[in-house]
């Protein structure tokens, strides 16, 4: 499974990275607005900023909500950066993107999925991504996770080479059911990588260790 960091905050991107498990990087428009990035010159020159910390996918989220205003902003985000995914929203106009951009070798993210069907919708027109938001799922009192499980055996199944990448991650025991039921990407917060590390055990063991080693 790959991990993916979930912020457009520079310095949070690069601690992740210099931890050495960072395989790409997803943003939407709230967490470029936390960051304060105003205006198309400055949106561009932030994902490029992205693109020099990590080697990996970046996805840039495309702002239009028409046919014909996602595919000219999904070209210019795509010019930034080889490793650019275009981010579209599950809609009407962004599953026609989607499959436009797939048919002209733009890799895509279709993000704000919540259903097994919009799953399936997003991969028969070629995501490359499919962005189920698993956080936002429990919040309704729905399972998230349940959500992931579903379609990884939708696309097993069916022979779909879309990647699903479970977003909207709230705490490291997210992480470690998704990988559990299939998720092939996680994007998730700086502080629920970490919360990976943790263990009072691991805390007790070393402290004990580190005491010993005195009388050594
Ligand atoms: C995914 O790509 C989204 O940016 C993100 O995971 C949404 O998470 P939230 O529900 O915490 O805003």
């Amino acid at each position: 499974m790959k991990f993916f960091i979930d912020t457009a905050n520079l310095a949070q991107i690069q601690e992740a990275h210099d931890l050495g498990v960072l395989d790409g990087v997803t943003t939407n428009p709230s967490l470029m607005a936390k960051e304060g990035i105003k205006g198309e010159e400055a949106i561009l020159k932030h994902y490029e900023a992205i693109c020099e910390i990590v080697d990996g996918d970046v996805s840039a989220e495309v702002l239009s909500t028409d046919f014909k205003s996602i595919i000219e902003e999904g070209k210019k985000l795509a010019a930034i950066h080889p490793n650019i995914v275009v981010k579209v929203p599950m809609i009407k106009d962004g599953v026609k993107a989607i499959k436009w951009f797939t048919e002209n070798g733009i890799r895509t993210n279709c993000t704000l999925v919540f259903s097994a069907g919009q799953a399936i919708l997003a991969a028969k027109a070629g995501a490359a991504y499919v962005s189920p938001f698993i956080g936002r799922i429990d919040d309704s009192n729905w399972d998230g996770v349940e959500l992931i499980a579903q379609i990884s055996q939708i696309y097993s199944i069916q022979g779909f080479k879309t990647e699903i990448l479970a977003a909207s991650i709230r705490s490291a025991l997210h992480i470690v059911k998704c990988a559990e039921v299939g998720a092939d990407v996680c994007t998730c917060p700086l502080d629920s990588i970490l919360g990976l590390l943790k263990h009072p055990l691991t805390d007790i063991g070393l402290a004990k260790f580190l005491e010993d080693a005195k009388k050594m």
